[in-house]
């Protein structure tokens, strides 16, 4: 029996693919390669000594899925073949609906068919908007995304819920992703974000290697011990491990639909991120403090007592591992 990964070659589907081998599981991948490398598939096999299946393709081509359900012995799916680039989604939002929902919505429709019900799905901290409360618990509210792909990860997790709702012989795990960062410790994968990074950890490593000049800090006016905004960061082995706890509850136990969060409960602020870098690597990143970004929040962190309770699953790494591999892995592959 194998696990189905469409965008097994991306940041978080490769280290969980790494983890799924490791574990002796028989692995699948589809994937397009519309944000990751074909290099990255070799990668793998290296690091994990192991093997598995590969198909390129859109994982919205409901035919040839079909035909990957017809060559397989599929027994679950993870899904990380979405598309996560906060910004972009504000400008092609046609593109994020149905490259992450009807993309979605095919892969489901097709387990429906070849009676395959667990599925594990890669959602967001994003999903609670505006925090209710510090720290998030799995039961605050959720809604208001402040942009189309935050409303994906959202109208997906509805979709989840409605679909147990009709047929509880399903088994899904939803899990809440913070701030994924850092790198697999070998330094052969990692984060690869196309043109100038959005996100904290990308651009800071570019600026500590001289290739962006300065990093721009997004405000210092939260309220925050230091004023710049405070997040999650979580290492992405660890959360690629968390995805292994889930399919073993789904694998084990009683019929269900679970959320988790995958964070590690600690909140950093810019430039804690900043001087942690500096610190782990030897390496000066520069930095001026600038206006506020549209949509962002001032804190944002997990409470991650549900997944250590259910799943016997909690984050390990240090900021200073995170901070290390993700160097580690910029200089490897630049
Ligand atoms: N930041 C900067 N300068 C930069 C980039 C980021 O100061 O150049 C700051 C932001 O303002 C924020 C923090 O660094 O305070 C983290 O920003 P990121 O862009 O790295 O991450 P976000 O928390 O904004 O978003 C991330 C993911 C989303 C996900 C969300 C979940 O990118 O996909 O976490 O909470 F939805």
């Amino acid at each position: 029996m194998a696990i189905l990964v469409p965008g097994g070659a991306g940041y978080i589907g490769s280290h969980t693919v790494v983890e799924l081998l490791n574990k002796g599981k028989e692995v699948v991948i589809i994937d397009n390669f519309s944000n990751s490398k074909p290099e990255v598939l070799d990668k793998i096999k290296k690091i994990t000594g192991k093997d598995f299946k590969f198909y390129e393709m859109d994982y919205k081509d409901r035919e040839k899925l079909e035909k990957v359900f017809e060559e397989n012995e599929i027994e679950a799916v993870m899904n990380f073949a979405g598309y996560k680039a906060v910004g972009e989604s504000v400008q092609k939002p046609i593109d994020y609906y149905m490259n992450n929902i009807t993309g979605c919505l095919v892969v489901l429709d097709v387990m429906k068919k070849y009676n395959v019900k667990k599925f594990i799905f890669s959602s967001s901290a994003t999903v609670y908007g505006e925090p209710e409360r510090i720290p998030l618990t799995e039961d605050c509210k959720t809604g208001g995304t402040t942009n189309p792909y935050g409303t994906t990860k959202l109208f997906i997790e509805q979709i989840l819920k409605d679909l147990y709702a009709s047929d509880n012989t399903w088994d899904i795990c939803i899990l809440r992703y913070f701030n994924p960062v850092g790198a697999h410790e070998s330094g052969l994968i990692g984060e690869e974000p196309q043109g100038i990074p959005n996100n904290l950890m990308p651009y800071i490593v570019r600026v500590a290697n001289g290739t962006l000049k300065e990093l721009l800090v997004f405000g210092n006016d939260y309220n925050t011990h230091d004023g710049t905004g405070v997040r999650d960061y979580i290492h992405v082995v660890d959360l690629a491990k968390g995805h292994i706890s889930a399919l073993e509850k789904l694998e084990k136990e009683q019929k269900g639909l679970f959320i988790y969060n995958l964070g590690t409960g600690t909140g950093y602020s810019v430039l804690d991120m900043v001087n942690a870098f500096e610190k782990s690597t030897g390496k000066a990143v520069p930095y001026k403090i600038a206006s506020r970004r549209a949509g962002d929040i001032a804190t944002c962190y997990a409470d991650p007592k549900k997944a250590k309770e259910e799943l016997g699953w909690s984050a390990e790494k240090t900021l200073d591992d995170m901070c290390r591999d993700s160097w580690h892995y910029i200089e490897n592959s630049l």
